[in-house]
């Protein structure tokens, strides 16, 4: 090839597709201390308490993480090696068909990390979670997953540290996607409906409510449950929510940062009415994103919009109401301090099952609380259509999850075109939809349920 064609491709390259190339960051970043006022403590009054049941099924070393002692953690070299493997750093896209469509002046990056083997960010977390429950000798990886898309994750990363995995998934949600169960049980996985009968919480919900739809809630108290009664070989690992797995994600923001660098483009200039804006459940896609990026916006150096999209079937942090809760419903997770639907609010039976968690997280309720987060539900199906416009003028198939980030985004763009804005906006996609087909035929086309 010429060095003409080549530096033609790469020309072309930076202007359609992908950013410059960069490097995985060496480090995780720890934004904890970059938040406007300390964590909250949590409330740990059960017997036994909270922390000690983290401390029986939780590896040491996440544990630890969830409190670093410096605020860059290096990153494991098979971790890097591993996420080398599965194709990060992914491509910040630059959606100009989407910007043409929408006749914005707003320029639109979308962070790919649908590319990724199981069609999300989960795997970020999960290979490095894999990685330290494998490296203290535990043998079974036990999680719960809406979607699907983080019990995908956890039976890759199992399968590639030579794990067996366990996998509780919301019962709902496992009627909508059973090509999720498939995938997790090719790779060995074990799955089961939650409530679950195979657990005492699962039994008893099922007692109270037998045709319980279950939510993230009752699949955190199955799978926390069955880790207990399997003994210390087995492991539990949270694909959201807590501090560590916010540390893995990290590595979204960094790349971020750095493939705009490369791209000469600036975010948070001035009066321009920047955004970076994610979907939210859990919050580890949001926290990914915007972490890194939290001390700038601190001493003013950025300015810059944070913006996380809910779903209006659970929408804590524009609706709900700020208290102590826990993220189960057993009482084996401690209380945290958080924008709630209260405990016994059970989200309707939507497509859209990662953002379907009754209690928001500490950090993403603090940011909120603070008023460094702005927020906004969307409904399912206006989400959804925001896919199809993506789907139709970028060619992006994406999750019904980060549909909701894309809406915000179409809507951030037209309100900055009435103002004359012209901002640069940062839209994390998080996963891929092609295992969610069903469900935008489902509820665009009007198939049946
Ligand atoms: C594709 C996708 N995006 C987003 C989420 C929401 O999770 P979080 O709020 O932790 O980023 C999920 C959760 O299952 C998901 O599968």
């Amino acid at each position: 090839m010429s060095s003409n064609t080549r530096a033609r491709l790469a020309a072309e390259s930076a202007e359609h597709l992908t950013s410059a190339p960069v490097e995985l960051p060496a480090r995780w970043y720890d934004f904890l201390p970059d938040l406007p006022v300390p964590l909250p403590p949590v409330r740990d009054e059960s017997s036994p308490s909270a922390a000690d049941i983290a401390r029986q099924v939780r590896p040491k070393a996440l544990l630890e993480q969830d409190r670093p002692a410096e605020r860059w953690v290096p990153i494991p070299e098979p971790v890097a090696d591993l996420l080398r493997r599965i194709g990060r750093p992914t491509p910040l896209h630059r959606a100009r068909s989407l910007e043409s469509a929408l006749g914005t002046r707003a320029r639109i990056y979308l962070k790919r990390e649908d590319v990724l083997p199981t069609g999300s960010f989960k795997l970020n977390s999960a290979i490095a979670q894999a990685h330290y429950a494998a490296e203290e000798g535990r043998t079974t990886l036990v999680t719960e997953t809406g979607a699907g898309q983080w019990g995908m994750s956890v039976a890759l990363a199992a399968a590639l540290h030579g794990l067996d995995s366990e996998v509780f998934m919301v019962r709902c949600s496992l009627d909508q996607k059973p090509y999720r169960r498939h995938y997790m049980e090719l790779l060995g996985a074990t799955v089961r409906a939650s409530p679950s009968p195979d657990t005492s919480v699962g039994r008893e919900l099922l007692a109270r409510v037998p045709d319980h739809p279950g939510s993230l809630g009752t699949a955190i108290s199955d799978a926390i449950r069955h880790t207990l009664d399997l003994g210390p070989a087995a492991a539990y690992l949270s694909g959201s929510g807590v501090p560590h797995v916010y540390l893995h994600q990290t590595l979204l923001g960094l790349e971020v940062q750095a493939q705009l660098e490369a791209l000469d483009e600036p975010v948070g200039v001035p009066g321009r009415g920047d955004h970076l804006i994610a979907c939210s459940g859990g919050g580890s896609n949001l926290c990914g994103l915007i972490g890194p990026f939290l001390a700038s916006v601190g001493d003013g150096s950025r300015e810059l919009r944070l913006l996380a999209a809910e779903s209006t079937a659970a929408p804590r942090l524009t609706a709900g109401s700020y208290r102590y809760g826990r993220s189960d419903l057993a009482g084996l997770t401690p209380e945290v301090l958080g924008y709630s639907m209260g405990p016994d609010f059970v989200p309707p039976p939507v497509h859209t099952a990662g953002l379907r968690n009754h209690h928001s997280s500490a950090a993403v309720s603090l940011l909120r609380h603070h008023r460094w987060l702005d927020a906004v539900a969307v409904e399912e199906r206006s989400a959804l259509e925001a896919g199809l416009l993506v789907l139709r003028t970028e060619g992006l198939l994406l999750a019904p999850e980060t549909t909701h980030a894309l809406a915000a985004a179409v809507d951030v763009a037209a309100r900055a075109d009435q103002t004359g804005g012209e901002p640069v906006i940062v839209v994390l996609a998080s996963g891929s939809g092609l295992l969610d087909l069903q469900s935008y035929h489902q509820v665009l086309a009007g198939g049946a349920r």
